[in-house]
């Protein structure tokens, strides 16, 4: 048996990486007033049509769907900016603090063509902000992102941005953007002259080669903004230039989901291959109201988790992990109830005990105890129980004590907690 395609399995080998991000992650988080939300994996399909768009390429050809045995489409989250804003308005949160910071971090699925960097089951890293419309919560965004990538001691990371406008000056453009598409019409794809009347918008976001050449010199969102969103970017950009963090305006972006207004926002890397975003976020004014909540700005991102350690695990050697503070060494059944023993009430204790009860050998015992890096090992062998003392090694040192029975526990707490 083996995993299906684009799924995969992450092993205790590869997870010290993902813990230290995550750590790191949450402490910046809660810093800056963050709290975590858990959101469910299966929600209803309408949520995430309704949110990231029927004509985006998630929508229309990414997502898990299936019908419950009664009847319901569900859909397993392509992302979780639909299903936290679903929860901040199903728990009515705006009607005590309008203002909420949440994190999580979890499995998304998005049926694409899996390489590297690219996975049908792959995790994210998201954080939302709902009730403040201030450009500093957009800066404050970047900014954080800046911050853990630093602090996880990655460089070559760009900040592309963009204000994609919001509904007073999105029509202007739009009419502008029509124009320049009809006159291409010919040479874009299928699916672009069919996104061309619903949304086209999209018709920026296409891969296809000959469409983006076709869409050289397309208008750009920038260049349409009303004087609110104009504003709104222009203290974003002079923020973070006063900050020193590191951007480049890219007016060609815009996102692969539809929900965005105002600033919007990827955090690319040349170390990927073809997969360059780590990270992609923006604002989001418009989703709370247009799904059933009251009128309330919002803005978030996502960090592709798989691909930020694929690029730590290209800087970062292997490193062992941390061994036990102590190893027992157990020869021999009545030995090794005892070691069963000693070990749950030392772990109880604090002291990170490790045993092995396959009956081997001392000097196979010892190896593994070597090789796991343990600090100590407690050797419990059939003179040590006859004489009512056990030996505890020192694997730096290779001193050895003769420690009694009576009191063991007690002694070794006090020995392995004073060192
Ligand atoms: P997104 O750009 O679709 O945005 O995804 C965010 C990040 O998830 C990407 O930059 C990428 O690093 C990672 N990612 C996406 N698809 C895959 C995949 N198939 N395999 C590996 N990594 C992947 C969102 O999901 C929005 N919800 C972000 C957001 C939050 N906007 C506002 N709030």
């Amino acid at each position: 048996m083996q995993t299906i395609r684009g799924f995969r399995d992450i092993l205790p080998e590869q997870i010290r990486l993902w813990q230290k991000v995550e750590n790191l992650a949450v402490d910046l988080f809660t810093a800056f007033g963050y709290e975590e939300i858990r959101i469910p994996i299966l929600e209803k399909t309408g949520l995430f049509a309704r949110s990231i768009g029927e004509t985006t390429d998630i929508v229309e050809k990414e997502m898990y769907t299936f019908d419950d045995r009664n009847g319901d489409k569900l859909t397993l989250r392509p992302e979780a900016t639909a299903s936290i804003c679903r929860a901040y308005i199903q728990h009515k949160m705006y009607a005590t603090e309008p203002v909420r910071k949440f994190y999580m971090t979890g499995p998304m699925f998005r049926r694409e063509r899996p390489q590297k960097g690219r996975y049908r089951q792959f995790y994210q890293i998201d954080a939302e902000v709902f009730g403040l419309d201030a450009a500093y919560v957009d800066c404050e965004l970047i900014f954080l992102l800046n911050e853990l990538f630093q602090r996880l001691g990655l460089s070559g990371l760009t900040a592309h941005i963009n204000s994609l406008g919001c509904p007073e000056c999105r029509p202007r453009f739009t009419r502008a953007l029509l124009d320049f598409l009809e006159a291409r019409k010919q040479d874009l794809c299928d699916i672009c002259t069919r996104r061309m009347d619903r949304n086209p918008l999209r018709v920026l976001d296409c891969k296809v080669q000959t469409c983006q050449t076709a869409l050289t010199g397309a208008p750009a969102t920038v260049d349409y903004l009303c004087p609110a969103c104009e504003d709104h970017f222009k203290t974003v950009k002079t923020t973070l230039e006063k900050q020193g963090v590191d951007f480049s305006v890219d007016k060609s972006l815009v996102r692969g989901l539809d929900y965005y207004t105002r600033t919007a926002w990827e955090i690319q890397t040349t170390s990927l291959g073809a997969q360059s975003a780590v990270a992609g976020g923006g604002r989001y004014d418009g989703l709370v109201k247009e799904l059933g909540g009251p009128d309330t700005p919002a803005i978030g991102f996502a960090i592709g988790f798989d691909r930020l350690v694929e690029i730590m695990e290209q800087l970062t050697p292997a490193s062992a992990p941390p061994g036990p503070d102590l190893f027992i060494v157990a020869l021999g059944d009545p030995a090794m109830e005892l070691a069963y023993h000693l070990c749950c009430d030392l772990n109880q204790a604090g002291i990170r005990t490790d045993t092995d009860f396959r009956g081997k050998s001392l000097k196979a015992l010892m190896k593994r105890a070597d090789k796991l890096n343990a600090r100590y090992v407690l050797i419990a062998g059939q003179a040590e129980l006859a004489e009512n003392a056990l030996i505890l090694r020192n694997m730096q040192t290779k001193e050895q004590v003769s420690i009694p029975m009576d009191g063991l526990r007690r002694k070794i707490e006090t020995l392995l907690k004073n060192k």
